[in-house]
């Protein structure tokens, strides 16, 4: 709660290009829950760095998620759009909130596990304490609700968990937040491999529908995921190919599993990923075509990404004041 109003926040790393899984399981809800909230997207570009980046390339990719997320229909007027580095005060928060984390705890979450597996020449401090970062985006804000994906749940409730231990010493000064993980959407797997979630870091390209690739290769894509032999259009573990596409088609379409189910009660397989891949090339025309609009404009984007940082940076020192205060730091003399 911020002003009075109920506050929402989110972001994603500015690493890779933005996969399906990105639009479906968070920037579709960012953008059909807006309304309701004071709402904070940010670039979370301070994450990127805890695996290596080619500067310029973090530059570009940052700029270009930014756009996107406005192209995909956040409103830069109504919503603070901004880059994680623009703003001090998650790094000055994250350090605090450090002190409230256990090394057990963040022993815990799988995504370090994950990342640590694959990055295993630079398993470096940032990346084991990633979630308390999170965690001070988050309760930066004042989030009541943050969307995302299913995988951020255990940070999620890490933030929560930080969030409680702190207002239990000091009072209510975060409000603890909720997570809004989406009905369909909320875990895209693969195309290659369904039993892997899609990925903007995933080396094989057929895997993930990008949200630039042009209406031709989504279909193309689509037509070789992996399925299996039976040719029955229905969801159950054992057919996770199959049932992940019904998933992609029910969150770009709106249509509930029976629903798709009986759709394509007689088609084949051909058919089916033939319809999925339109839907999706149909969801993904507007945002691509605005996108091609808005990198044109250069100066309105630098002016977005200057008031909404200072807007941002506002808000985050509110925040920061308080529990500097809290906690005893001493009162800055004006
Ligand atoms: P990131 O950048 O990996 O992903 C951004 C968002 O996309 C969701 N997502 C998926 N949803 C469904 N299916 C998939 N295959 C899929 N892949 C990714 C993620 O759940 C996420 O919502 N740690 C975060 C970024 C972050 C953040 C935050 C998010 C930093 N601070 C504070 C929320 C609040 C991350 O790496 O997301």
């Amino acid at each position: 709660m911020l002003d009075g109003k109920k506050t929402l926040f989110s972001g994603m790393q500015a690493t890779g290009t933005l996969q399906l899984g990105n639009y479906l399981g968070a920037l579709k809800n960012w953008v059909d829950l807006g309304d309701e909230y004071q709402c904070f997207y940010s670039v979370v570009d301070m994450h990127s760095i805890t695996v290596r980046q080619n500067p310029a390339e973090l530059r570009k990719k940052a700029r270009a998620l930014l756009t996107l997320y406005i192209a995909a229909g956040l409103d830069p007027e109504k919503n603070c759009i901004y880059y994680q580095s623009h703003v001090s005060g998650h790094a000055e928060l994250s350090w605090i909130l450090s002190c409230f984390t256990y090394m057990g705890e963040l022993n815990r979450m799988t995504q370090f596990k994950d990342k640590a597996s694959k990055n295993a020449d630079n398993i470096n401090a940032g990346l084991f304490t990633y979630p308390v970062l999170m965690a001070a985006d988050i309760l930066l804000y004042q989030a009541d609700v943050v969307p995302v994906g299913s995988d951020q749940k255990q940070h999620l409730e890490i933030t929560r968990d930080i969030a409680e231990r702190f207002n239990g010493v000091y009072g209510d000064v975060f409000t603890v937040p909720e997570p809004y993980i989406g009905k369909t959407g909320a875990r895209i797997m693969s195309l290659q491999d369904p039993t892997k979630k899609m990925s903007k870091s995933d080396e094989n390209p057929n895997a993930s529908i990008y949200l630039m690739d042009d209406p031709d290769t989504i279909i193309r894509k689509f037509k070789r995921a992996v399925t299996d032999s039976d040719n029955e259009i229905r969801y159950s573990e054992d057919k996770p190919g199959i049932s992940n596409l019904i998933d992609i088609y029910g969150a770009a379409t709106g249509k509930s599993i029976e629903e798709t189910e009986k759709e394509f009660a007689s088609s084949g397989y051909g058919d089916f990923k033939l319809a999925v891949g339109e839907a999706v090339v149909d969801l993904l025309k507007p945002t691509q075509d605005r996108y091609a609009e808005l990198v044109k404009d250069k100066a309105c984007i630098d002016k977005i990404i200057k008031v909404n940082g200072e807007k941002a940076d506002y808000y985050a020192k509110k925040t920061l004041r308080k529990v500097q205060k809290k906690i005893g730091f001493p009162e800055r003399i004006r």
